[in-house]
């Protein structure tokens, strides 16, 4: 089998260049591990910027997002029992970002996918990455038991995380930065009206807590939990009531809980490897780069290099230029470091450190009243959380 893309993974990085590619004419197999039903069963984070917006209106996936998907203006942060408003529409002249959860980004982009009649191999054993560093890549894997080649020009590792293309790439071809958080996430998802109507981020002597939403039927909490827990010590009331000791006594007393529909810990971490291409393989989204949730930046910042990756591989194709190949790890990371520097920031806010000295605590404390003093710090912040533009 010959393609021009062979793309690695189907989770939201390798779907939406899928997309892209297919619109402009460009042929390409995406090629995953799992079932679909078991990649849209993973419960991510839920925020989008503008911009990301955007770039799914351009890929033709945009029209549930539009219909369902909530327009935020803005989101709290409370600091044990103090709240402040971000306004993040009128700090950044008008810009908001839209609550539509990853699931249902995949679910589109999956659709899409198989309307257009694309091929997408689905529980692929053993893939391999051959030759990227030659003008003859090409992918191996087994399907049934069965051997497969796929001989393409471009290889794009969008296979996450735990994927196989960046591991293939030789140790001292390849830098890895990061930073491993010393705690995890606790998640709920349950149908239950959202406890108010825009996100709040909080910070209590407890931990971090956050209160998200799918819907306004269906909500997303979130708390701090040790990294050595485990969800089978968190019975659904023990979580709501450790959540509710944290919220402010008003909102608390507004929870509504419910049955879980999924409970899950997440650890956190930033991680950045450079470079992004090897010859004529790219990373893109979590198989280059991670982020803590905090802040939303995950799948964002997976759009973003799918937006630079996919210009990259037009203009190659299109103008017969390789400027846009060649520039893409720089142009992706320069955008890529500045959603790390975010997302660790808001990390650092919002979260209690086990190794936080009396200290510490005080200039976290403090860094929260500056934020609450100044607009031009909340500026700052907004105009990250909004996203920042591509340039
Ligand atoms: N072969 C084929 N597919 C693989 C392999 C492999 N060896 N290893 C992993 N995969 C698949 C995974 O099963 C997964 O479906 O690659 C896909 C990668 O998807 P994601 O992990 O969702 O990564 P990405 O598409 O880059 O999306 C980034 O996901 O983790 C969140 O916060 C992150 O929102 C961000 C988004
Ligand atoms: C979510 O809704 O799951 C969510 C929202 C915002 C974040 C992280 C997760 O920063």
């Amino acid at each position: 089998m010959r393609t021009q893309v062979a793309i690695i993974g189907a989770g939201p990085s390798g779907l939406l260049l899928g997309q892209l590619l297919y619109k402009n004419g460009i042929d390409a197999v995406v090629i995953e591990r799992q079932t679909g039903d078991y990649v849209l069963g993973r419960i991510r984070a839920g925020v989008l910027e503008q911009v990301a917006v955007e770039l799914l209106e351009e890929a033709g996936v945009s029209k549930r997002l539009k219909s369902e998907g909530l327009v935020h203006d803005g989101f709290d942060i409370a600091y044990d029992s103090d709240l402040l408003r971000i306004d993040l529409k009128k700090l950044t002249n008008g810009k908001t970002v839209t609550v539509y959860g990853q699931t249902e980004v995949t679910r589109d982009l999956m659709d899409a996918r198989s309307e257009a009649g694309l091929k997408t191999v689905y529980c692929a054993q053993d893939v391999e990455v051959i030759d990227y560093d030659t003008s003859n890549p090409k992918v191996k894997y087994k399907l049934n038991g069965q051997v497969h080649e796929i001989e393409c020009d471009f290889i794009a590792g969008c296979d996450g995380f735990h994927g196989v293309c960046r591991a293939s790439v030789p140790k001292n071809a390849i830098k890895e930065y990061e930073r491993v958080y010393p705690f995890g996430w606790l998640g709920l998802l349950s149908d239950t009206p959202p406890v108010q109507e825009e996100l709040i981020y909080g910070n209590h002597a407890d931990g971090f807590y956050l209160c998200s939403m799918r819907s306004s039927q269906r909500s997303r909490y979130y708390i701090q939990c040790a990294l050595s827990d485990h969800v089978d010590n968190w019975s659904d009331d023990k979580f709501w009531n450790a959540l509710k000791s944290r919220l402010p006594q008003n909102l608390a007393e507004q929870l509504v809980t419910g049955a879980s529909l999924e409970k899950s810990i997440a650890p956190l971490r930033s991680f950045v490897a450079e470079p992004l291409r090897f010859g004529r393989m790219f990373l893109a989204g979590d198989a280059g780069h991670i982020v803590p949730p905090t802040g939303a930046k995950g799948l964002n910042l997976a759009a973003s290099d799918i937006r630079y990756l996919s210009r990259a591989l037009i203009e190659f194709y299109g103008e017969k230029s390789e400027a846009g190949i060649n520039h893409y790890s720089q142009k992706a990371l320069a955008r890529i470091w500045k959603g790390e520097r975010f997302s660790w920031w808001m990390s650092m806010l919002l979260h209690r450190f086990p190794e936080n000295t009396g200290f510490d605590n005080k200039i976290q404390r403090t860094e929260f009243e500056y934020l609450a003093s100044s607009e031009h710090a909340q500026r700052v912040l907004a105009e990250n959380y909004v996203g920042l533009s591509y340039t």
